[in-house]
């Protein structure tokens, strides 16, 4: 058991946001250290890899809608930054998403959607159900019509997570393979982390983005300890034999009131998502789950009789109380946190990157610089509310 020499920063979490901000703050010139067993797997590992603000905004949830559009419009230069860094692509992909209405009844709750999403300003327009075959021929001539929704991309979360690493180690991070058990603090300052193997990292800074672990780390004060809870998700990992035709964008469909989605790869893979379990922190495949997914997914792209099941991906995503992410600096002075980004993950990274690396800027991670999109995120607002406590 040692102590490992100082960093500047030590990010507890190696997925896409531990990787994106450990990236972004050693390229503005600290040295950081990740401390991950595993890191770009997880949740990030399972992903789809949608940049879903406008599928994702759902009523009530206005902040959050506002914060993942800023996020996707974050993603272009982001995608672009990575690729140059590590010479990778990481298939951004600039296609939109179809909303499909699997049933009338379907129908109904897509044009309450729409009506919503129209209120709030986002690009959403109304299709007939020839104009989504038109516009995505594999669809079904069952379906009962959709929502074109030309904001709404796709990234090979996959490639993100695998250039972050290579973007990382260029850029000097130090990996520790091993898990975080508790933030060290002094005085009412963090010191750095202890590792399960043994030992401890000194920093000067620790940004907790451990995912749906996140508030299981000990030595983080009960007012500012993470409220997330791990929410199971399931995708399929599929691939069109050579000749079965591809889809040419992400299809979101609800089937009798329940909702999967369909993400191509540019190889021919696809991506079909996903089961929502609150069932703690396993990592089982409960059949039923799967077998609603593959059948609602054929109802509306019955091709997919003709794909290759490749994969099983089960992932933990953070939920929080109010789905929104939970990121900011804490009463531990020199403890951020960067975690709760539920089924926004990937579309959060970089926007929640940025905020990190100003909030280290900012005077000793404890005041946050100004009114931001990430205003009604910070971490004291579940303790306001009486939630977090
Ligand atoms: N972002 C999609 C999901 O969490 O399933």
């Amino acid at each position: 058991m040692g102590v490992t020499p100082g960093h500047d920063v030590v990010v507890v979490g190696g997925g896409i946001i531990g990787l994106a901000v450990a990236w972004r703050a050693a390229g503005a010139g600290r040295d950081v250290a990740v401390v991950d067993p595993d890191p770009g797997r997880g949740a990030t590992w399972a992903a789809a890899g949608m940049l879903a603000p406008v599928a994702e905004a759902h009523f009530g949830e206005e902040s959050l809608t506002a914060l993942n559009v800023a996020a996707g419009r974050a993603w272009p230069d982001f995608a672009r930054d990575l690729e140059a860094a590590t010479g990778r692509t990481v298939h951004f992909r600039r296609d939109g998403t179809l909303l499909v209405a699997g049933d009338p009844s379907d129908r109904t709750a897509t044009d309450r959607v729409l009506a919503f999403h129209q209120a709030m300003g986002l690009a959403a327009v109304r299709l007939g159900r020839s104009a989504c075959r038109e516009a995505e021929p594999l669809l079904s001539p069952r379906i009962s019509g959709g929502v074109d929704l030309p904001d709404d991309h796709q990234v090979d979360n996959r490639a993100v997570a695998t250039a972050l690493l290579d973007a990382c180690r260029t850029a000097g991070v130090t990996m520790i393979p091993d898990r975080v058990t508790r933030v060290g603090s002094a005085g009412g300052r963090v010191t750095g982390v202890v590792l399960a193997e043994g030992g401890s990292v000194g920093a000067a800074s620790v940004v907790l983005a451990a995912g749906s672990r996140s508030g299981e780390v000990g030595g983080v004060p009960d007012s500012c300890r993470p409220p997330v809870r791990p929410v199971r998700g399931v995708t399929l990992r599929l691939r069109a034999p050579d000749g079965v035709p591809c889809l040419r964008r992400t299809v979101r469909a609800l089937v009798h009131g329940r909702s999967c989605y369909l993400v191509p790869r540019d190889d021919g893979g696809l991506v079909l998502g996903a089961t929502v379990e609150e069932r703690g922190d396993g990592l089982e495949v409960p059949l039923g789950g799967v077998a609603d997914l593959v059948e609602d997914a054929r109802r509306v792209v019955p091709v997919l009789d003709e794909y290759s099941l490749l994969e099983v991906s089960p992932g933990l995503r953070p939920g929080t109380p109010d789905n929104g992410p939970i990121v900011g600096p804490t009463d531990l002075v020199g403890l951020l946190v960067a975690t709760g980004h539920y089924r926004n993950g990937i579309l959060l990274a970089p926007v929640t990157a940025a905020e990190v690396v100003a909030l280290l800027d900012s005077d000793d991670c404890g005041t946050p610089p100004g009114l931001g999109p990430f205003a009604a995120f910070r971490p004291d607002r579940f303790a306001a509310r009486g939630a977090g406590s």
